[in-house]
């Protein structure tokens, strides 16, 4: 078979779990075939959201659980190559691009940790691994992030269309490709994470299913002022930003602790759409389409506030360009890898403001 399979692995901030794409690339443009998502257990959540701060014997702490999480990717991988080889017949797969699980991310202090443990994937498939995209980057000046607006323009941009994509998972990037200009992106704030950390909070679900929660409140007005005031959303791009930013600890210290909580989920939905709107209006004028993917795309009170309030023609999701919205942020790290393999730069320079396009990450053979 002439084409090439890669898959990719992405396990975000919002600590969901981990999403396995598997795309072929035969000329250019790559075909993307089949998803899996493996949901990450109460357990592991806990003991990475935990890594997260500092701690005791963090070091050991944070190997075993890259022992583990890898475990989790390579059921991953398995459960997604099932799908497409149900009789086993093996498909041929050329690389996994294999993003890790964010830890820290400070590119101010020189760096980047994402727990993961290629070696023992690579083990454990038999399939060549390619890791540690975000690096590079950072040793070349840059944040390390956001990757996937290399390949929001390699898949979405249109020659007469200004397009923006706007990603909303734990946190929100944005990538602006505009016509005849070259191509832009940064974190613009949170996407869902607040959301989620809130309704976990007071219900102990995982995430407010449809925004249904956050309908049922009401926007408080002086809330909604007091985050907009964060200072990460005044900073000029390049710009990237994570749970060290914005967290339940920062949300509680806006709070009068008088709300009712659906209020403040309502004002968590709206907060979210105000810092993307203001992002666009301010960094990319008034876009022909927003383009969503990400899990938020799933959320109908967040879609209705985004497309009552960004300076949009029309918002749209992924779907409707080709591609599933929750497959897009792994799909970018199957394409990360084959441009790895291929030798190409992985990194935009105009977006994360290294000093020149980079070869990222680092390639375990099979
Ligand atoms: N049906 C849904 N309704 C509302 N939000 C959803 C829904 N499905 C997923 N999400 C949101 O999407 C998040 C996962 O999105 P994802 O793109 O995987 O983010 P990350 O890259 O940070 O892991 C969930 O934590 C949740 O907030
Ligand atoms: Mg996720």
């Amino acid at each position: 078979m002439a084409a090439k399979f890669y898959v990719g692995l992405m396990s975000g901030t919002s600590l969901d779990g981990v999403d396995a794409v598997l795309a072929a690339f035969d000329g250019d443009k790559p075909e993307f075939v089949a998803s899996h998502h493996l949901p990450f257990d109460d357990n592991m959540r806990a003991e990475a959201l935990a890594l997260h701060e500092r701690g005791h014997d963090e070091l050991h702490r944070a190997a075993l659980l890259g022992n583990r999480l890898v475990r989790s990717y390579a059921e991953a991988v398995s459960g997604l190559l099932s799908k497409v080889s149900p009789d086993g017949t093996p498909c041929q797969v050329r690389a996994i691009g294999c993003h890790g699980q964010t830890l820290r991310h400070q590119p101010a202090d020189g760096y980047t940790l994402q727990l993961n443990n290629p070696a023992l994937l690579a083990e454990l498939t038999g399939i060549t691994v390619v890791a540690d995209f975000r690096s590079r980057d950072i040793a070349a000046g840059g944040q390390g992030a956001p990757l996937v607006p290399a390949f929001h323009d390699a898949l979405f941009r249109t020659p007469d269309l200004h397009r923006v994509v706007l990603n909303l998972g734990g946190i929100a990037n944005l990538t602006d490709l505009a016509p005849g200009k070259p191509t832009t992106g940064f974190d613009c704030g949170p996407g869902n994470m607040l959301m989620d950390a809130w309704v976990q909070r007071h219900h102990g679900h995982r995430f407010d299913a449809d925004g249904s929660w956050a309908a049922t409140g009401t926007v408080l007005p002086e809330l909604l002022a007091r985050l907009r005031a964060h200072p990460f959303l005044a900073l000029p791009p390049p710009k990237s930003c994570g749970r060290a930013e914005f967290n339940l600890d920062w949300l509680s210290r806006q709070l009068e602790g008088t709300e009712r909580p659906r209020d403040v989920q309502a004002t968590l939905a709206a907060f979210t759409a105000a810092t993307v709107a203001d992002a666009v209006r301010d960094h990319c004028g008034t876009p022909d389409e927003l383009v969503v993917c990400g899990g938020g795309a799933r959320n109908r009170t967040l879609m209705k506030l985004l497309a009552e309030r960004v300076p949009a023609r029309r918002t749209i999701g992924t779907d409707s360009l080709g591609l599933p919205v929750d497959w897009v942020e792994a799909a970018a790290f199957a394409w990360l890898a084959w441009r790895t393999l291929r030798g190409e730069p992985g990194n935009l320079p105009a977006v994360t403001g290294a000093r020149g396009p980079r070869v990222l990450g680092a390639i375990y053979p099979a």
